[in-house]
């Protein structure tokens, strides 16, 4: 085994020099991508944006937001090459554990109901469904409704 395989993935803050990556990540997995925008506003309003890094390759992200109690996972991603190889499960640890750190007692998050691998990550770690938003998101010829789940931490 070759010593880049050995290495464990690395999380570390989101800096403005990663969002080429980011965007690239971005928009080879979802119908409907964050834009460059999206991204540096989360940046510059201070939100956590954290990076998941295998040696120099840039393999997921997440952006969680945290405030009075309560923190909103506005997206978490694996880059499609290096999905079904539990990176998602260890992001989605890393990001409960740092909301935890930082005062959140629960944590939510929207996801489409059509996101089978979303709903079946997040159902792996105990999240349930609080409430049903109509119509949320963009979608091919209409809106698509978003689940609500959340979880205690
Ligand atoms: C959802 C996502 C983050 C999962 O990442 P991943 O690295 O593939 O996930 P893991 O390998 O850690 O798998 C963890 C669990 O997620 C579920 N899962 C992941 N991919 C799945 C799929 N294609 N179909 C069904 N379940 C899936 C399974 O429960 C899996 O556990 P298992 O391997 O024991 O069956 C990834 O598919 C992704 O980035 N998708 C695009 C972005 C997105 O939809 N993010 C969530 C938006 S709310």
């Amino acid at each position: 085994m070759s010593a880049v395989l050995k290495q464990a993935p690395q999380l570390a803050p989101m800096k403005a020099a990663d969002l080429d990556a980011v965007l690239a990540i971005e928009q080879a997995v979802y119908t409907h991508p964050w834009t460059r925008g999206n991204f540096a506003d989360s940046l510059r309003a201070g939100y956590q944006c954290c990076t998941w890094r295998l040696g120099g390759e840039l393999v997921g992200y997440f952006v969680l937001l945290c405030a009075a109690g309560e923190a909103h996972l506005l997206n978490l991603s694996i880059a499609e090459g290096r999905q079904r190889r539990g990176h998602g499960a260890a992001l989605l640890h890393e990001a409960m554990r740092v909301a935890r750190e930082s005062g959140a007692r629960n944590i939510f998050l929207e996801v489409r109901p059509s996101n089978l691998a979303g709903k079946a990550l997040y159902e792996r770690f105990g999240f349930r469904k609080i409430a049903l938003r109509r119509g949320y998101y963009p979608a091919q010829g209409g809106r698509e409704d978003a689940l609500v789940l959340s979880s205690a931490l």
